[in-house]
């Protein structure tokens, strides 16, 4: 499709863009599920109001979602970002999805410890789903899996109420529907929600032959060390090359109440100051979202450790062992070459482990690798 058909839906002109911008390749499988997605963000209309919502009486009738399923770096999340930005509602919502299932557990251990919770007749799902559906009419899950039976099993419950009031869901997933859990205890337990799954999404498989990501990364010298304009000038030039020449826009990443600034991103990659990111209180949970929510993760103008900057120091490595943990690519400046990272001896024996992961992650076996370990927990 030419970036100027302007009868295309909005998903797939902004594919379109992005491919008559440079930053995308064409993909033909990925235009095709672009617009399956436009079907849904067309069908997704503000509700009526005032006059109208009282001639009506009713909810908007309720639009059934995608499950975009295919291997690694095939371009689902992506996809699933242009259509969010693409839906015109303000009652949408995207979030990772072990975020979202662990959001349901604290949700219902909180019920059951309340007063209204300890009641005869109390539903902690039911208490957890009302707040959600009162905000959503369009939940987003990126890396949707299930890996045990009390996932597999709250889920059902959650989902027969978010697809009773009309909620749609857009997945991204590695696995399909029919295989969701494959031969885990108990599979026929989790079969009822698998047929709901599927009568409530598109099934929309994006198995192409490129795992872009991959591509990305391939021949590319991700740090550099040294300070100076020219060093920034070189960090500039590998951030456009990461994002297809896009400078990336401030983006926010909200956890559990708190809320994460990110300086600038694009691309599925999120680029920071490192007095942003290890200077500023972050803690572990921030740093897994960090590694949820980009597959890259640029960090400038890392200093030398030494006594003086502990507090960084920690960060700097819990970042670190947070990225690899997750195969999050690391792009960034250091001051010094890594074997001075650490400025004194007693700093030096904390870095050992971070100093060896960081020379791992400079190395085209971990850039280049298709497979990403599952998700630790947030916890
Ligand atoms: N058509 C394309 N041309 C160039 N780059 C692309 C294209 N599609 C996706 N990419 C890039 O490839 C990387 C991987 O894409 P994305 O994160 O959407 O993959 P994914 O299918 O969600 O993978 P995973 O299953 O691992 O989550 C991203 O940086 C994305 O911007
Ligand atoms: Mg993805």
């Amino acid at each position: 499709m030419p970036p100027s058909d302007a009868t295309a839906g909005p998903v797939s002109q902004a594919l379109a863009r992005l491919v008559g911008d440079g930053a995308l390749r064409f993909d033909a499988l990925q235009a095709e599920a672009a617009r399956e997605l436009d079907r849904v963000a067309t069908g997704l209309q503000p509700a009526p109001t005032g006059l109208m919502a009282r001639l009506l009486r009713s909810r908007p009738a309720p639009v059934p979602g995608v499950y975009l399923v295919g291997h690694v770096g095939r371009g689902k999340t992506m996809l699933m970002d242009l259509f969010f930005s693409a839906v015109p509602l303000a009652e949408k919502r995207r979030v990772h999805f072990h975020e979202f299932m662990d959001e349901m557990h604290a949700g219902i251990a909180a019920f059951r410890r309340s007063a209204q919770g300890k009641a005869a007749n109390a539903d902690p799902v039911a208490a957890v789903t009302r707040p959600l559906l009162q905000s959503t009419r369009l939940l987003c899950l990126d890396e949707f899996q299930v890996q045990d039976i009390t996932n597999a099993m709250l889920l059902g419950r959650l989902f027969d109420r978010l697809f009773a009031a009309g909620v749609t869901i857009v997945a991204t997933s590695n696995t399909a529907p029919d295989d969701l859990y494959a031969d885990g205890l108990n599979r026929q337990l989790v079969l009822p929600f698998i047929a709901a799954l599927k009568r409530h999404v598109a099934v929309v498989p994006l198995e192409g032959p490129d795992d872009y990501r991959r591509l990305k990364f391939a021949g590319e010298r991700v740090f550099r060390f040294g300070t100076g304009p020219e060093i920034d000038a070189e960090m500039d030039r590998l951030w456009l090359r990461l994002t297809g020449g896009l400078a990336g826009e401030p983006a926010t990443l909200a956890s559990l109440g708190r809320t994460i600034a990110v300086p600038r991103a694009a691309m599925g990659a999120a680029r920071f100051d490192f007095a942003a990111l290890c200077d500023s209180p972050l803690g572990a949970r921030d740093y897994v979202r960090l590694s949820h929510a980009y597959d890259a993760v640029m960090v400038e103008h890392v200093p030398q450790f030494d006594r003086t900057r502990s507090n960084a120091a920690k960060r700097f490595i819990l970042l670190v062992d947070t990225l690899y943990d997750r195969g999050v690519r690391l792009l960034a400046s250091f001051a010094v070459p890594l074997d001075e990272l650490a400025g004194d001896d007693r700093t030096r024996a904390e870095f050992a482990r971070c100093v060896s992961r960081l020379m791992e992650m400079q190395s085209a076996d971990y850039l280049e690798r298709a497979e990403r370990p599952l998700h630790a927990t947030a916890d």
